[in-house]
Parts: structure tokens; C-alpha cells; sequence
């Protein structure tokens, strides 16, 4: 059987990339981390980088910022996963494209996007801006050559179930007295679990299949108009809610109107649920595949089960 390609995280303490971290080491990657010097000396993180030395987990210390601690760990890996965060962070990855040429020996290379397709969604600003970054990424990446796969992983499960919505992951639970449905609630949404998003993102490093495509994560049992997600919500808790629909023409004004972030979360919720740009276009096998038709061996966990936690 072929060796498993080593594979380097660039922001493997954060959010999605402690999945992506985790997932990799279990598939039996050779599997680093690149932390900061300053992240050794944070409690919390301390704790997910304990869990990644238990599990085999390589840390080398480094900095998107520091040239020469990328190419030195670049050097260690077949495979570059980026899961650095919003804002100047995903510019900044021209810095990891850099330190990637020089190094001269990665198989492969994930920018970090984790969300819609950058390419393919027709979000307004502020989020058509973010996804522009993205996309210039890409074509950075495509201009040096270095081989790549994107993972359009479509919702975070943390970030919409808790509170039907695009928020941040906190304590909330489900409305349970009145629901806001933005628009006219039937385009698709797709939400899915963080671990099967690394979990499916690890699966593709040793795969040819997805070689300069990108991967979409739009399993059928996660893909569900907001309508259905709100009709299930009300059979498990065995209630009708009180429903606001929000026309698309006033939560254009709200984008217009409010500051920074909350415009940008209102134009990300524009782009997922009123332009239905998880699922309103048909993957082209020359651009990439549905992840979970590659690998119909992964038992993801369904929004349903998602949902029912809550209850
Ligand atoms: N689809 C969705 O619903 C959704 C939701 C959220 C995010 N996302 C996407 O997922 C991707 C990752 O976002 P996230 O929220 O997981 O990010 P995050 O939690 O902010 O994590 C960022 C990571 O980058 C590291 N980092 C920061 N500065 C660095 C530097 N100078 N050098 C090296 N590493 C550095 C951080 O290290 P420390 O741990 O030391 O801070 C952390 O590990 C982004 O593309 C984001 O847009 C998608």
C-alpha cells in the first residue's frame, strides 16, 4: 500500500483546523502543526495541543509571518492544509504560496476557505469582497502551479444550528416561540458537522480524483431549504413557531445600513439562504465532486441528528 502523504495544518488551533488536525492524524497521516511561540503559553490552546502530542501530532513553531519557520516546516510535508482565519489572514496566504515554491516539494496544497465555493457564489458586499480574496488566492495558486484542492464545505454545523442562524457558535438553542425566515425560505442550504468537513477534507490528500478540483461537501441528508429545516425544528420539539419572513428587499437595506460585522454576517445570510449559493448550481465534474458520492464509506452525521441534540 502506498506511504500516506505527510501533511502540515497552518492554523491548526483554531476552529475548523483542530478537526482537520485531529482527522488527519487518526486517517494515519504523518501529521504537524505549526503553532506560535506565543499560542505554547495560552491555556485553552494548550489543551487542544496536548490532545494533538496524544494523538502523534508534530507541533513545529512558526509564524504566517515568518518566512523562513514556513519553509523549514513546508519541508517536513507532502501536503499543506491553511486553516488560518478571517480578515487579512486569507490574503496573507500569498505567504505560504511563497514559502511553498521554495521549498519546492508539496503534492498539494488546501487554502483555507471552509465555505462557499469563492468562485461560484453571488454574494453581496461586504461578503462578495471576502470571497473575492479567496478566489485571488486561487488564482495565485494556479498561476505558480502548485497542485491544490479546494473544499467548498458549505455551513458550519456550530455556526447555524444552535441558533437557526449565522452566528458565531455560543450557547444558544434553537428558537422555540419565533423563527425569522429570511427571504422566501425554499433555496437549499447545506450544513454540515465540523469533524465530517475534516473528515471528508483529509480523505481527499492521497486522492488523484480530486487533484486541482474542488471539493463539495453537499451531502443530501444536509441539505435542506430553510422552510424544512424550520418544519423539522417543529416536529421534534412539537410545536408550531411563530414565523417573520424578512423580504429580500429590506435585508438589502440592513446590509447597506449596519456596521461592520453585522453587515457581513446579514450578507453572508443574504448569499446562504436568499440566493441559496450552498446549492443553486450543478457541479461540473471538470471543477470537482459532491464529497459524500467520492466516499459513500463516511457515515456523516445527518443535520436530523444534529438538530435533535437540542431538543
Ligand atoms: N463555513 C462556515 O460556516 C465557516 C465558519 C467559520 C469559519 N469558516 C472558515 O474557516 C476557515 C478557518 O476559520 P476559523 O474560524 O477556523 O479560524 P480561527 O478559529 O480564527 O483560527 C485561525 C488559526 O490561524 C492561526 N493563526 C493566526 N495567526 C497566525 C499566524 N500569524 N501564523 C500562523 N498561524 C496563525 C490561529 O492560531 P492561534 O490558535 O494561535 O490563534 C488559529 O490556529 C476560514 O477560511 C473561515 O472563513 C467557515
Amino acid at each position: 500500500m502506498a506511504e500516506k502523504s505527510k501533511v502540515l495544518i497552518i492554523g491548526g488551533t483554531g476552529y475548523i483546523g483542530k478537526f482537520i488536525v485531529e482527522a488527519s492524524a487518526k486517517e494515519g497521516h504523518p501529521t504537524f502543526a505549526l503553532v506560535r511561540q506565543s499560542t505554547l503559553s495560552d491555556p485553552v490552546k494548550c489543551k487542544i495541543i496536548d490532545n494533538f502530542k496524544n494523538l502523534g501530532v508534530q507541533i513545529l513553531i512558526g509564524d504566517l509571518y515568518d518566512h523562513e519557520s514556513l519553509v523549514k516546516a513546508i519541508k517536513h510535508v507532502d501536503v499543506v492544509i491553511s486553516t488560518v482565519g478571517v480578515g487579512q489572514q486569507i490574503e496573507d496566504q500569498v505567504k505560504i504560496i511563497a514559502a511553498i515554491k521554495e521549498a519546492g516539494n508539496v503534492k498539494r496544497f488546501f487554502p483555507s476557505e471552509f465555505g462557499l465555493d469563492s468562485d461560484l457564489n453571488t454574494a453581496v458586499e461586504p461578503a462578495k469582497s471576502m470571497y473575492a480574496v479567496r478566489a485571488q488566492i486561487r488564482r495565485a495558486i494556479e498561476v505558480e502551479g502548485i497542485p491544490y484542492t479546494y473544499v467548498a464545505s458549505n455551513c458550519f454545523a456550530g455556526y447555524i444550528l444552535p441558533s437557526l442562524s449565522v452566528a458565531p457558535p455560543g450557547t444558544a438553542s434553537p428558537p422555540r416561540d419565533k423563527v425569522v425566515i429570511l427571504g422566501d425560505g425554499n433555496p437549499k442550504v447545506v450544513i454540515n458537522h465540523e469533524a465530517d468537513i475534516a473528515t471528508y477534507t483529509v480523505k481527499t490528500v492521497d486522492d488523484p480524483r480530486t487533484l486541482n478540483k474542488t471539493l463539495f461537501i453537499r451531502p443530501p441528508n444536509n441539505t435542506y431549504s430553510y422552510n424544512e429545516l424550520v418544519a423539522l425544528w417543529e416536529k421534534m420539539i412539537g410545536k408550531t413557531l411563530d414565523k417573520t419572513y424578512v423580504p429580500e428587499e429590506q435585508m438589502l437595506k440592513q446590509i447597506q445600513e449596519s456596521p461592520m460585522p453585522v453587515n457581513l454576517f446579514l450578507a453572508l445570510s443574504h448569499s446562504i439562504f436568499v440566493n441559496g449559493d450552498c446549492a443553486n448550481f450543478e457541479i461540473e465534474p471538470s471543477i470537482g465532486f459532491e464529497a459524500s458520492e467520492l466516499y459513500p464509506e463516511v457515515k456523516y452525521t445527518t443535520l436530523e441528528e444534529g438538530l435533535r441534540r437540542f431538543v
